[in-house]
């Protein structure tokens, strides 16, 4: 688990983000955070704000760079972090969901082997987005036999597309 008293998962991680404009003042502070907490952090975009923008062109991106692997998790943030959820949802690979609470940040990873996080950006603090992130990076799917069934019937739905 994440050493969460001093704010720093143990592992330092390569993270994705990307978001329209409903979340670019969130992504600017996170990105900000985990640069403080040492993480690397690739971006997906907008790299600037623009009031009118697109979220899937910088959501899809971020989940297809977690789908292969070339990011290890992705945090995908919009207005309500409805959106960035449906989209990144569609990429194979991705296993994307809007999360505004830590039970569901550990869980979401323990059991279903999340892999993106989506927040809202009109709708959560600076404060609590970052406890949820720093939860999400730190906790680890658990492989547990149960899960991994579960998982493994959602992989197998994917693979029909
Ligand atoms: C854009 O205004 C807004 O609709 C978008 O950021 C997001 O909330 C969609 O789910």
């Amino acid at each position: 688990m994440s050493n969460l008293k001093s704010g720093v998962p143990e592992t330092p991680y390569r993270i994705g983000i990307a978001s329209d404009h409903g979340g670019y003042e969130l992504r600017q502070y996170l990105i900000a955070m985990l640069h403080g907490a040492g993480h690397e952090v690739v971006e997906f975009g907008n790299s600037q704000f623009q009031k009118d923008d697109d979220y899937p062109d910088f959501v899809i991106p971020l989940a297809r760079a977690v789908a292969h692997g070339d990011v290890q998790r992705g945090v995908a943030i919009c207005g309500s972090g409805v959106g960035a959820a449906v989209a990144a949802n569609k990429v194979v690979g991705a296993r994307a969901c809007l999360i505004h609470d830590s039970f569901s940040a550990h869980q979401g990873v323990e059991d279903d082997n999340l892999n993106t996080l989506c927040l809202g950006g009109r709708v959560i603090g600076h404060s609590l987005a970052w406890e949820i992130v720093q939860i999400f990076l730190a906790a680890r799917f658990s492989g547990a036999e149960r899960h991994s069934r579960r998982l493994s019937k959602v992989l197998e739905l994917e693979q029909t597309r």
